[in-house]
């Protein structure tokens, strides 16, 4: 598997594995996904995207935030999710970033997960959780 910034040739593969985050139109709109594109990184396997990253830098310049995160419903649970995590911790890093956070909403019953990969909850807010990681 390899972990590399999106295209625009990526749009169309993104669309569909963000439909894993539900029938959301921001995560599938390909106007907004386009705009978006300098901040989304696909992990692929044999070509094929089969997971897919939203970091963005926070006001706090020293934050990232991952603001999508997403696996192919048939990729699930094959670790693509933990290495696409891996990866947002080492961007922040290279880009000299201190802490890593994410928002989840309870929905899609991702706590575990993000816990799993090493972040501390910070508590739920309007049935969204915060995680942080410091780095
Ligand atoms: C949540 C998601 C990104 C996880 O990616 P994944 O590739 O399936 O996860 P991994 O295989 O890397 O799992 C890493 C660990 O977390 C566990 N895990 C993964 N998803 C889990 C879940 N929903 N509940 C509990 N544990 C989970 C795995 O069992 C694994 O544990 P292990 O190391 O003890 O074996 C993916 O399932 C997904 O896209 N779900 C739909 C969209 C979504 O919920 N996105 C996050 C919302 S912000």
């Amino acid at each position: 598997m390899e972990i590399v910034s999106a295209t625009l040739a990526n749009i169309p593969e993104i669309m569909k594995i963000n439909r894993s985050l539900g029938d959301l139109g921001e995560y599938c709109d390909p106007d907004i996904l386009e705009r978006r594109l300098p901040n989304y990184f696909v992990a692929k396997i044999k070509n094929k995207a089969v997971g897919a990253i939203q970091l963005v830098r926070g006001f706090a310049r020293s934050t990232f935030n991952i603001n999508t995160l997403a696996v192919a419903h048939e990729s699930q649970r094959k670790g693509i999710g933990r290495n696409l995590v891996e990866f947002a911790k080492e961007h922040t890093e290279k880009k000299k970033g201190k802490r890593l956070t994410v928002e989840s909403h309870t929905i899609y019953e991702a706590k575990e997960f993000y816990e799993k990969c090493g972040f501390t909850p910070m508590g739920e807010v309007a049935d969204t959780y915060r995680f942080e990681m410091e780095l």
